[in-house]
């Protein structure tokens, strides 16, 4: 089946007028962020969003400000026919892909802080990150003023962070979070997998092996410490180089916790060489 090309709207003049017409026509309107290098998981949040809206829009925008300066945004993959193309075959009806001048012009300076959720975890080890996020978010829900937008639980905390935001800053929009979409070996699919060597691709399904004997082990009594070093021993035994955290939190707050009473989420992140991979799952 042959796929027409994919419309893209390069100013928010544009976004809005497509969104606008939608709108008067009756119709809803998803919107599935990404920074491209699309794959299978971003392609799922448009299925979603296409099997809830009426329209769907997708995002594209490698944003600068969540990345640190020694972290990867010159060499992250950039390819914008390819994912077009990708979208179309999904469903997308409408692809935004500003220049970084038009999200970030001359003089900007306002960050949107998420404070509490986006504290722990990845808040620890990449401080500059959620308030990258937390910005480009809240610009991206503004512009589109879609009914919903959907979120892989893939980047969990990110997920919270959103709904956090879109919560407190009153943004009439529904946030919908969709599950990871994996390797045939467990691996969480990831634009940055591709940095993966033959030998690293081999060591990286062990991660999401490890986390499920992890959450088998929380449930058959392992005490919640136990099962945390556990699970950073044996990352560190397949031959991850570093761990930065394995941690089991509380699902909802991703503060610590001493039992399973409540809903609770194992989260990790660890390094093969130069790629950091992040994994994690309902216990
Ligand atoms: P990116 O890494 O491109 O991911 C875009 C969306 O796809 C995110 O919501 C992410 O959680 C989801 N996703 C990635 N891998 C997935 C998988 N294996 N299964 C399901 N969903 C998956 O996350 C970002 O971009 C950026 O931080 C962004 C939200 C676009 C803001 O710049």
């Amino acid at each position: 089946m042959s796929v027409s090309p994919l419309p893209a709207a390069r100013s928010i003049a544009a976004l809005r007028e497509a969104v606008t017409d939608w709108r008067r026509h009756g119709l809803s309107v998803g919107l599935a962020p990404t920074m491209g290098a699309l794959h299978a998981g971003h392609l799922s949040l448009v299925r979603a969003a296409k099997g809830a809206c009426d329209r769907v829009v997708a995002s594209l925008f490698v944003n600068p400000r969540q990345f640190a300066p020694h972290e990867d945004f010159e060499r992250y993959p950039r390819d914008e026919a390819g994912d077009a193309a990708l979208l179309a075959g999904a469903g997308c009806d409408l692809l935004f892909a500003p220049e970084r001048a038009l999200m970030y012009p001359e003089g900007f300076a306002t960050s949107v802080i998420v404070a509490s959720v986006s504290t722990p975890l990845e808040g620890e080890m990449r401080p500059h990150f959620f308030g990258g996020v937390a910005t480009v978010v809240t610009k991206l829900l503004l512009q589109c003023l879609p009914d919903a937008a959907y979120f892989g639980e893939k980047d969990y905390q990110q997920l919270l962070v959103i709904k956090q935001l879109a919560r407190d800053l009153d943004i009439p929009v529904e946030i919908v979070g969709c599950a990871t979409v994996r390797e045939h070996d467990g691996l969480a699919l990831s634009s940055r997998n591709a940095y993966l060597t033959p030998d690293e691709r081999r060591i990286a399904g062990r991660l999401n092996l490890v986390l499920r004997e992890a959450i088998a082990a929380l449930r058959a009594g392992a005490a919640i410490g136990a099962a945390e070093a556990e699970t950073a021993r044996k990352l560190a035994l397949a031959g991850f180089t570093c761990v930065d955290y394995a941690a089991v939190r509380d699902a909802e707050t991703l503060q610590p916790i001493t039992d399973l009473s409540g809903p609770a989420r194992i989260l990790a992140a660890t390094w093969l060489g130069k790629t950091r991979l992040i994994d994690n799952m309902a216990v």
